[in-house]
């Protein structure tokens, strides 16, 4: 067990210095890996553990690369993929499944899962690390991290940059961990999408627009947000017509944008609603980046967490 539990369920109490020391740490491992598959470089981690990765929520992005960053730093994962062929099946409570997986004593956890379950209970409860690996609609720390750590990379810096989200703005918890985050490191946010997609309460600090095209002219970066119909209860009937119309971005809108502005998604997108599929081809587009950097601002993650054994 490290000396210091370190979890990381919200960005709440997050300083700039470690944030930026992590940016640093997953630029330097990203260089690092291209180093070793050009054939330059060979050192791999040593086997130094196992990690518990319980994904009780279905997820791409996020569950491979966690897999492949602690496969990486050299921690075995032991993979819950939604429970298919657990004892879920038969009833038992996600809360008891992660206390019994302790028992066989995993390094760390991951953790994906519903509003519902009490992920800091749990983290209370359990004696190593949890990393929320998104967590109903209240946070998803880390791709709020790797999307500041893609916007750093491609405009080298964020302090001070004007982060515009578009769309389904109450149901995200991408917004919500962004909206911790920006007040750590110093950036705008603003949001813009039909009125039933706006936050329920106001969040301190967010600018607000109506019409898309008054945010595009404020963004420096633009992240396009899935309409999450799983999260909506019924409460949002809406015509795709019409959000595609208003707030989808497409070869129109992207003539009209800066040169300099990223455009971002954090996925799985619904092509021909938030975005149409030629956005993909235009070089201001960094999703996939975003993709490729969440792989090393995880493994910089999980090295940061067991930093003071030596592992880095
Ligand atoms: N961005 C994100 O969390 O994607 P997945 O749901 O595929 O992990």
């Amino acid at each position: 067990m490290p000396a210091s539990k370190s979890s990381l369920i919200t960005l709440q109490d997050t300083h700039a210095s470690s944030v930026h020391l992590l940016f640093s740490k997953a630029l330097e491992l990203k260089q690092k890996n291209s180093l070793r598959a050009a054939g330059y470089e060979t050192h791999h981690s040593g086997y130094k553990g196992t990690a518990a990765l319980l994904f009780f929520e279905p997820s791409t992005r996020t569950r491979f690369s966690f897999e492949s960053a602690c496969s990486r730093a050299g921690y075995h994962p032991l993979i819950l993929d939604g429970g298919i062929g657990t004892s879920l099946e038969k009833g038992e409570t996600i809360e008891d499944t992660i206390y019994n997986i302790q028992a066989i004593r995993p390094d760390f956890f991951v953790i994906r899962c519903h509003d519902h379950v009490d992920l800091q209970q749990i983290d209370r409860k359990l004696q190593v690390p949890v990393i929320n690996a998104g967590w109903g609609r209240k946070g998803h720390p880390t791709q709020a991290l790797l999307d500041a750590l893609t916007i750093v990379e491609q405009s080298g810096k964020i302090e001070g940059k004007n982060i515009l989200f578009v769309g389904d703005i109450r149901h995200s918890r991408v917004v919500a961990s962004h909206t911790e985050l920006a007040a750590v490191l110093g950036y705008h946010i603003a949001f813009c999408g039909p009125d039933g997609f706006m936050p329920l309460q106001p969040v301190t600090g967010a600018k607000l627009f109506g019409k898309i095209d008054e945010a595009l002219d404020w963004a420096d970066a633009v992240i396009a947000l899935r309409v999450q119909k799983e999260r909506h209860d019924n409460e949002n009937i809406f015509l795709i017509e019409d959000y595609r119309e208003n707030f989808g971005l497409n070869a129109e809108r992207l003539q009209k944008l800066r040169q300099d502005v990223l455009i971002m998604h954090p996925g799985p997108v619904n092509y021909g609603v938030e975005i149409e599929t030629d956005v993909l081809r235009d070089s201001r587009c960094k999703i996939l980046a975003q993709v490729e950097n969440g792989a090393f601002l995880r493994e910089a993650l999980i090295r940061e967490l067991f930093a003071n054994r030596g592992n880095r």
